[in-house]
């Protein structure tokens, strides 16, 4: 089975989809202007590609090269300006609030700037989105606790998120973002703020969350970790998707 994945992935990074793979995500001829009247001045040009269900990908790319920007439509807080989304085979139309909060529940979220709730403790922010599913202290307590000391927070559980320091937040932010199990996670930058070793960790727990079945797409500008990782990119240079060839089979050393 893993074997099987690896192919898929493989397969996936070089053919942009296999015939009969459901994707999880679909560009179809997206572009993105942010108001810019001339294609040639659009930040995303025309952008094709699909997320087979299983898959996992870096999104590369210098600084301003439209990392976020992907993301945001991808987790449908920014429309394009032209093209088609579908998101678990299901077309995203402008406007459909219900539809947003319907696609968004399957998705877990570490954005770049954290997100953190000031006003709640390290437990708490990262058991929101269960408490908001509906679920009780009793039944989660266990399951946040562990992801908690995973990322090296354990001994921070009722610490407030401003004596955090940026690292400690990072990993709070991905806790938060997995810990509903979602089956699509999208990660901006995850590693930015925390050592090597640690992001090495951090991507472990990606990993291990993909080879449960998560679809995981993480941007990155940090070309050590994506080396260290194996796993295939999506590099985006003048508005264009780049598939870039791997140069270390999938699955890596992580
Ligand atoms: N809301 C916005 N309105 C106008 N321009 C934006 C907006 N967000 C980002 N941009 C611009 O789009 C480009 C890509 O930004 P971004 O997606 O943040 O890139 P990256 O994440 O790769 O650094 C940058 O030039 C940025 O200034
Ligand atoms: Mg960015």
């Amino acid at each position: 089975m893993a074997q099987i994945n690896e192919k898929k992935q493989l397969a996936s990074s070089v053919t942009g989809f296999l015939p009969g793979d459901d994707a999880v995500v679909s560009f179809d001829n997206v572009s993105l202007g942010y108001g810019a009247t001339s294609e040639a001045d659009y930040i995303l040009k025309s952008l094709s590609f699909q997320l087979p269900a299983g898959s996992f990908h870096f999104l590369t790319g210098p600084s301003g090269a439209g990392k976020t920007s992907l993301l945001k439509m991808i987790y449908l807080a920014q429309a394009p300006t032209s093209g088609r989304i579908s998101l678990f085979g299901e077309t995203v139309s402008s406007g459909d609030r219900a539809q947003v909060a319907r696609l968004r529940s399957k998705l877990g979220i570490v954005f770049q700037e954290f997100r953190l709730l000031e006003h709640l403790n390290v437990f708490d922010n990262a058991a929101l989105p269960l408490f908001v599913h509906g679920q009780s202290f009793r039944q989660y307590r266990d399951d946040v606790t562990e992801l908690l000391t995973w990322v090296g927070l354990k001994n921070q559980l009722q610490a407030m998120p401003h004596v955090l320091s940026g690292g400690e937040k990072q990993r709070l932010a991905i806790a938060r973002a997995v810990v509903t199990r979602p089956t699509l996670i999208l990660a901006d930058e995850p590693t930015g703020n925390i050592d090597y070793a640690m992001g090495l960790r951090i991507m472990r727990l990606f990993v291990e969350l993909n080879r449960l079945g998560a679809t995981v797409l993480i941007a990155t500008h940090d070309e050590s970790l994506v080396r260290a990782s194996g796993m295939p990119v999506l590099e985006l240079k003048d508005g264009h998707i780049v598939r870039r060839d791997l140069n270390t089979t999938v699955g890596g050393r992580l």
